[in-house]
């Protein structure tokens, strides 16, 4: 969620050096390097329900030689036979209905199905046991809703979700229809990393390492399946990158090179367009930005600015005759109707994310160079982790329901104080709504709603929000492992 201007500065002197010292290959793509060749992408053209048809999703293991493998085939786990990341596009206002069948390879491995990010009925929301029963293996199991605003989101199931987003079981969704001023070429592009070995086999997807501390990170960078692609683009167009965090740990710092960029939708909510400097986008984030492409067989690059050396996520090849020659000046997206809060007259309630004894001693053990016996030493009966308001959540799967964290009253506004007191940093989700930023303690953040907040290391992060859809809602950190090892708990809206 931050965006840092003062790395808007620094980060093209840091790249040519970066570039120049360790010939960082592609990084310099159009001072005199050959054009890239274009990358055949392994998503397919999405899906788009006519008005009344039914979406048939199958979550199975397929076999799939993504390129970003290198040749290996690995047994996905996938929604759809034709692509690893089936998109979903609906027109705002139409009515979606999915038909999921489960056929998952392993005897109990249930599924349910998540809309992130989107504010439908609680019944519709696909949480196991809070909000409908599993869909058991040999199942289909049925979501009819209209999304109420348009945006970027994404689906997934809801359980045992280090393993089934390891292995590429997530879907977009995008609704259409907020464009005062049409793109020219519209991209959705899913990060996400896999964990392969050396021979290319699936690593083990969490380690008790990775989950006391800043999760198990991928060693396979990839969008859309393929590291680093190449997508041609229309020359000097308007070029909307929807990107989307689907990593279950990774969080990146998202900048462009040779473009200007802006934010004009922070987790598929329209905002007054933001200059991209850099921003950070942690796991279940999603930015959708307005690019103005370079001129004709120029190419701009999406780059993760996160770590000391930055990284070229995607380029964009600029091809054809130009289709624009006015300057850049991006139009906001259509406002969609949601409620503001009172902020006034706001009930102020805490959520500490904290972790556990447990954690903090593995952690601690890991930070001392403490290899995996070591860890075994501490004898984990539970890999109970993290906390929230010092409630860990108990079970990997939603079975053991606690109290909630709160109770909240339809139609009262309510301001959060998310007060992270860990060293990790964590992306706070809540199901159901959506959170306008008011205020950090360590950040100027812009004032853009958004359903995941990434609290950074010891930040506070306080948000509003108008309690307006009734229902049991989780409440939860998106690193995956730190959700399945305590982070995660559930308010609800009576
Ligand atoms: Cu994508 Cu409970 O979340
Ligand atoms: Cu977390």
């Amino acid at each position: 969620m931050a965006q840092s201007q003062a790395k808007l500065i620094n980060r093209r002197a840091m790249l040519l050096s970066s570039a120049a010292a360790v010939g960082v290959a592609g990084l310099r793509l159009t001072d005199g390097a050959a054009t890239p060749v274009l990358t055949p992408s392994p998503t397919v053209a999405p899906l788009r329900p006519a008005a009344g048809a039914v979406v048939s999703l199958e979550a199975a293991e397929r076999t799939m030689a993504l390129p970003c493998f290198g040749g290996k085939s690995l047994p996905l786990w996938t929604f759809d036979e034709a692509s690893v990341f089936p998109i979903v596009r609906v027109p705002r206002g139409q009515a979606l209905e999915v038909a999921i069948k489960n056929s998952l390879p392993r005897a109990d491995e249930h599924i349910t199905l998540h809309w992130h990010g989107l504010r439908i009925p609680n019944a519709q929301d696909g949480v196991a046991y809070l909000t409908q029963a599993p869909i058991m293996p040999g199942a289909t199991g049925r979501y009819a809703f209209t999304p109420p605003e348009t945006g970027t989101f994404f689906f997934h199931t809801h359980c045992n979700s280090v393993d089934h987003f390891g292995r590429g079981l997530v879907g977009a969704l995008i609704v259409d229809g907020d464009e005062a001023q049409a793109s020219d070429a519209d991209l959705v592009l899913m990060m996400k990393d896999w964990r392969l070995d050396a021979g290319k086999s699936f690593l083990p997807f969490t380690t008790d390492e990775g989950a006391a501390k800043a999760g198990t990170a991928g060693t396979v960078r990839s969008i859309n399946g393929v590291t680093n692609p190449v997508y041609a683009v229309p020359a000097s167009g308007n070029i909307r990158v929807r990107l989307l965090n689907v990593d279950p740990a990774r969080i990146s710092e998202i900048g462009l090179e040779d473009a200007d960029g802006a934010i004009i939708a922070v987790d598929g909510n329209g905002c007054t367009p933001i200059e991209l400097g850099t921003w950070r986008l942690g796991p279940a984030g999603r930015l959708d930005i307005l690019m103005r492409a370079p001129k004709a067989g120029q190419v701009a690059q999406l780059v993760d600015y996160f770590s000391a050396e930055p990284v070229v996520l995607a380029r964009f090849l600029a091809e054809g005759p130009e289709v624009r020659h006015d300057a850049f000046t991006p139009a906001p997206l259509l406002t969609m109707p949601f409620k503001v809060a009172d902020r006034s007259a706001a009930e102020h309630l805490d959520f500490t994310f904290s972790a556990t004894a447990t954690g903090s001693a593995v952690a601690a053990t890991a930070a001392a160079g403490g290899d995996a016996l070591a860890i075994g030493k501490l004898c984990l009966s539970k890999r109970t982790f993290w906390a929230i308001n010092k409630q860990p959540w108990s079970s990997v799967d939603h079975s053991d329901l606690g109290p909630p964290l709160a109770s909240l009253k339809v139609g009262r506004s309510y301001i959060f104080e998310l007060k992270n007191v860990t060293p990790n940093a964590h992306p706070i989700h809540i199901h159901g709504h959506t959170f306008e930023i008011i205020t950090s303690n360590l950040r100027d953040l812009p004032s853009v709603r958004a359903d995941t907040i990434l609290l950074l290391p010891k930040e506070r992060i306080e948000v509003a929000l108008v309690a307006d859809n009734p229902g049991r809602w989780m409440f939860h950190c998106h690193i995956l492992e730190h959700q399945e090892t305590g982070m995660m708990g559930y308010v609800t809206v009576t």
